[in-house]
């Protein structure tokens, strides 16, 4: 099962596809979290990233696609996998499928968790990432047992460099321009699935697994 995860930045992509992995046993894949381990560890590739992240904007195709396209090529990925944050743009999506066409491959569902602008600043003033591994909480909505600690491995919670509300109006103003144009594209390809973001997150869950399968 291919799959790939659309919406906003803060729609909850993340949190859905880690509960789509963990269930279908797939590999999650995200490009964001790629980017962020590269930059913890000062690689070349994190250095050239974070540019682009901290103002916002998207890292440059020629960054991504390659890296993408090797990642679903690996042993572990033959069963499938869930994208989120890939593709981001038209020419990405259009370079995943040529990769895939090659193989005889095709992506499956392309879902997109619909959350409107106004819900997304307020969640993301909330959201807390772990440093050590990357889990994510919110204030309210996924607080962690101890304040400023994670349940998983004890290190700290951090607001997101990208996260602070002048960045998250970039990031949408991106998404709209750049991102959403991709609803039609998997529309017309007959694979886009859309659920309803705004409700509670096992809620979210439980309509992508309606559309998944158990
Ligand atoms: P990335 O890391 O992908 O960020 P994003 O798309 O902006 O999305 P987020 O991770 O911020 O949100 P999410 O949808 O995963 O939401 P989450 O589940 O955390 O990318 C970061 C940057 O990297 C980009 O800006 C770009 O620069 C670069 N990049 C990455 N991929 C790229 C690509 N392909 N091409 C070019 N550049 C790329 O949820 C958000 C919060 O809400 C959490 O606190 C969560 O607990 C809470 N929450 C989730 N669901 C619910 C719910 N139902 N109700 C209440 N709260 C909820
Ligand atoms: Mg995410």
């Amino acid at each position: 099962m291919k799959i790939i995860m659309l919406g906003a930045p803060g729609a909850g992509k993340g949190t859905q596809a880690k509960k789509i992995a963990a269930k279908y046993e797939i590999p999650h894949i995200s490009t964001g979290d790629i980017f962020r381990a590269n930059i913890k560890n000062g690689t070349e590739l994190g250095k050239k990233a974070k540019t682009y992240m901290d103002q916002g904007l998207l890292v440059p195709d020629e960054l991504v696609v390659d890296l993408v396209v090797d990642r679903v090529n690996q042993e572990d990925c033959s069963r499938g996998y869930v994208l989120d944050g890939f593709p981001r743009t038209i020419p990405q999506a259009e370079a995943l499928d040529k990769a895939l066409a090659a193989q005889g491959q095709k992506m499956d569902y392309a879902i997109d968790v619909d959350v409107p602008d106004q819900n997304i600043v307020q969640r993301m003033g909330g959201r807390r990432a772990c440093v050590g591994c990357g889990a994510t909480y919110h204030l309210v909505y996924a607080a962690p047992k101890k304040e400023g600690i994670c349940d998983t491995c004890g290190a700290e919670l951090i607001l997101r460099d990208d996260d602070k509300p002048e960045t998250v109006e970039k990031r949408l103003g991106v998404y709209h321009e750049q991102t959403q144009p991709l609803i039609d594209y998997y529309t017309k390809a007959g694979i886009l699935k859309t659920v309803d973001g705004t409700v509670a997150m096992e809620d979210v869950f439980e309509a992508i697994v309606s559309i998944l399968g158990e």
